[in-house]
């Protein structure tokens, strides 16, 4: 495709390192609808005769379909899925195949073509994110009152309702979707025409070729359509934030799922057993998810160390930009698709979560609010009278709420009967209704709006 200006081929070596081919060939479908646009765009333009046009088009759709039957073949000195398709593209129509390239250039070709595979990456991320979230919210739904501790430092603090914690990771994802969205507004500009670096002297429609492709519009400076990778970075680091969330939610459930805690039952879909231990089941997709986070991750470094320094305009360390996206929203789709699996299928054993929260002492605070509210102790006073009362049902090894009233009393005086109304997990999971709070009524309010947003329906 370039050898006039040479006496000898490419050596083994160049030949190898040089070929993308052997992954970007997972950008054909782009490829082939990117040249479809131009072609069409060069013949409407009359840069190319209409005849030609057509055949060019006629052409890229027979050899879509052979990829989509063969798939792509695999010629290292074809270098790229570029070379590949229009080397193709010639044996099948002739010479005309050769007009193709007539004010385009590989890489403005390959940006168009990338942006439009990270829009649909981007796409699929979201389906896939809002399917998850309408699994939290039915299990949330499900769950809205049903008691569990909350956790600081891994410790019992108060006790809050599944509900409330499942719609924790619902917040997440939808910042999350938000930032795609974002990433997508962003990326939704076509470079195409921008041509090798300085834009082209061809009469070109690149309104025509945006639009075909549905782009907002051309993108502004050929320089920086060439060079600009920043819609791969947007991406890679929104699917970065993204798998921090889907690791700490598949965190929760090993941890859930170990036999301490037994808050959960894994479905039998998601888990695995052990060679040697009959009773294992083990969550493996759950630490997988939790793994594959620490890829993505470095999917999105990667990325960045790679354009870091590179000066105007496109340089060929550029091609390395895929690999790591394809990784990374591979692995991400995958882990998307287990945790909805996970949040559906799961069995919460709602009895050892009540239980837990019972024994963790959890309503230490509302035996403190309760002196503040009730009788005017001040909170720093009622949180020390408390904890000598936690101290003394823990020597006991019992509840709070197990201890007599004589025994609160002897802690303090101020201490009455009423007191054990406050003490009992349900008391204090609906006394906190304030705005986001744990309480049943206002988790189902925010469940609510969460059901509107997804259209989900009362
Ligand atoms: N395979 C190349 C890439 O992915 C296409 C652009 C080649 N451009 C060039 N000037 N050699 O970046």
């Amino acid at each position: 495709m370039w050898g006039g200006r040479f006496a000898e081929g490419p050596g083994a070596i160049m030949r190898e390192i040089n070929a993308s081919i052997p992954f970007d060939k997972a950008l054909w479908r782009q490829d082939i609808a990117a040249s479809k646009a131009h072609a069409a765009m060069l013949g409407a333009c009359g840069i190319v005769s209409a005849e030609d046009a057509k055949a060019i088009e006629r052409g890229l759709d027979t050899i879509a379909t052979e990829y989509e039957a063969d798939g792509v073949p695999e010629d290292w000195s074809l270098e790229d899925i570029h070379m590949t398709t229009e080397s193709r593209l010639a044996a099948l129509i002739g010479p005309a195949a050769g007009r193709l390239h007539t004010a385009r250039s590989r890489n403005d070709q390959v940006a168009t073509d990338f942006r439009l595979w990270v829009r649909d990456a981007i796409d699929q991320a979201d389906a896939g994110l809002k399917a998850l979230q309408r699994a939290l919210v039915m299990r949330a739904d499900e769950h809205a009152a049903s008691i569990m501790p909350g956790f600081t430092h891994l410790q019992t603090a108060q006790p809050v309702t599944l509900g409330h914690h499942l719609m924790a990771y619902y917040e997440m994802i939808r910042r999350d979707r938000s930032r795609f969205a974002d990433a997508r507004g962003r990326l939704n500009e076509c470079p195409l025409g921008s041509a090798a670096l300085a834009g082209t002297g061809f009469p070109i429609d690149r309104e025509m070729t945006a639009q075909a492709l549905g782009f907002r519009r051309p993108t502004a400076n050929s320089l920086d359509s060439v060079s600009d990778r920043d819609f791969a970075l947007d991406y890679l680091t929104a699917a970065a934030q993204c798998s921090l969330h889907l690791s700490r939610l598949a965190e929760e459930f090993v941890i859930w799922a170990s036999q301490p805690f037994g808050f959960v039952r894994m479905p039998d879909s998601l888990s695995t057993g052990s060679s040697i231990m009959p009773q294992k089941k083990n969550p493996d997709a759950a630490e997988l998810v939790r793994g594959h986070s620490g890829r993505i991750v470095g999917a999105a470094v990667s990325l960045m160390v790679t354009m870091k320094g590179l000066p105007l305009a496109y340089s060929k360390d550029m091609q390395d930009d895929k690999p790591p996206v394809f990784e990374a929203a591979a692995l991400l789709g995958l882990s998307i698709a287990a945790m909805a699996g996970m949040v559906e299928g799961a069995t919460f054993r709602t009895d050892r979560m009540r239980q837990a929260a019972e024994l963790g002492y959890a309503t230490a605070t509302d035996l403190a609010d309760w002196l503040v509210r009730e009788a005017g102790v001040p909170f720093r006073e009622a949180h020390h009278i408390t904890g000598a009362a936690v101290k003394l049902a823990e020597s006991r090894g019992v509840a709070l709420e197990a201890l007599s009233l004589a025994d609160l009393q002897a802690i303090d005086g101020r201490i009455g009967e009423g007191v054990y109304r406050a003490l009992s997990v349900e008391a204090s999971v609906a006394a906190r209704a304030s705005h986001g709070g744990t309480a049943p009524d206002e988790v189902r309010a925010r469940i609510a709006e969460a059901r509107e947003a997804l259209g989900m329906g009362g």
